[in-house]
């Protein structure tokens, strides 16, 4: 073994949240500028790990949120025939946890892919979503597959629950504020309400998640067509069924006022919501500065601007 490292980055959900539940699709982003890097070092002894959300033994981890990913590792030492091999992996993330935007997922790639490059092995996507696997299972009981295949992506992906994701044209055009309300997201609870929301009320419930689904096409095509403005627009209408289905919150509401008074085009809730963060469709990096202010003002701990404009790499 030697020092090996990798990388991901974090997603964010641009429309069809809680719809690809039931069957419609969604569109989902990589956010390579909010980056995440997994370094492993060869040490004398010790299996140590070094990040953020976790800091001990690898042995220690077991009864701590880090299990998935420490169980990913041992499969990994597994898999190179090295169980044993003294080392220190370190874990630098610019991702918020548990603000939908697929902390874990991102860990685990890079994790796999620093113990691949320490191993000197190659690995391909495809197996690099096998192993990410592994520990989404873990922590996230049945997992949709989305946070992993965008972590490890560059182009925005096409979900239909069931089906392998399909990577989509990238908008080359404005800015996406994403704002952290604060608040953690609570997707397990979010998906739990409106489930039972649909069993209540069916018409209402089946009407927004069709109405979502179909905002999601509509979303593909104005991003095809580099249509900024109506994209905008699209995402405005996804928040009120999202509203309807009882996912947002007073606190979201809020910033997505704040947001759109400062000149976005369109502002939702993105993820499961009843927390998490926020996106607003700005013209530029110029409005895009100015919401993000905006929010910042209005309480919002963090924010971040991608800028689709720099997307000259991305399709
Ligand atoms: O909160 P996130 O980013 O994990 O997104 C959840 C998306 C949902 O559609 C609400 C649930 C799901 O499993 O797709």
């Amino acid at each position: 073994m030697h020092t090996g490292s990798g990388t991901s980055h974090a997603k964010i959900i641009m429309i069809g949240e809680h719809a690809v539940v039931f069957g419609e699709p969604a569109i989902a982003l990589p956010i390579p500028t909010i980056r995440l890097r997994a370094t492993v070092t060869p040490a004398a002894h010790g299996q140590m790990v070094t990040s953020a959300f976790y800091n001990g033994s690898l042995a220690a981890a077991a009864d701590t949120n880090f299990v998935g990913i420490a169980t990913l590792m041992r499969q990994l030492l597994h898999n190179f025939d090295a169980i044993d091999q003294p080392f220190v992996l370190d874990i630098v993330s610019d991702l918020p946890p548990e603000r939908g935007m697929g902390s874990s997922a991102a860990t685990a790639i890079a994790v796999v892919r620093a113990f691949y490059d320490a191993f000197g092995a190659a690995i391909d996507r495809a197996t690099v979503l096998r192993w990410a696997d592994v520990s989404e299972h873990i922590i996230h009981g049945n997992p949709s597959g989305i946070d992993a295949a965008t972590a490890s992506a560059d182009h925005p992906q096409w979900i239909i629950k069931g089906q392998a994701p399909r990577p989509i044209a990238s908008l080359h055009q404005g800015a996406l504020v994403i704002a952290d309300s604060g608040i953690q997201g609570q997707t397990r609870a979010a998906v739990t309400a409106v489930t039972r929301l649909r069993e209540q009320d069916p018409d209402m419930a089946n009407t927004a998640i069709h109405a979502l689904g179909q905002l999601t096409r509509q979303a593909a095509l104005t991003i095809t067509n580099q249509d900024v403005p109506t994209l905008g627009k699209i995402m405005a209408a996804a928040q009120v069924h999202l509203r309807r289905l009882g996912v947002s919150t007073p606190v979201l509401d809020r910033l997505i006022t704040v947001a759109d008074a400062a000149g976005s085009y369109g502002t939702k809730l993105t993820g499961g919501g009843m927390g998490g963060c926020i996106i607003a469709l700005t013209p530029d990096m110029a409005t895009g500065q100015h919401v993000a202010q905006q929010l910042e003002a209005a309480g919002a701990p963090q924010t971040w601007i991608h800028d689709f404009g720099a997307n000259d790499d991305q399709g």
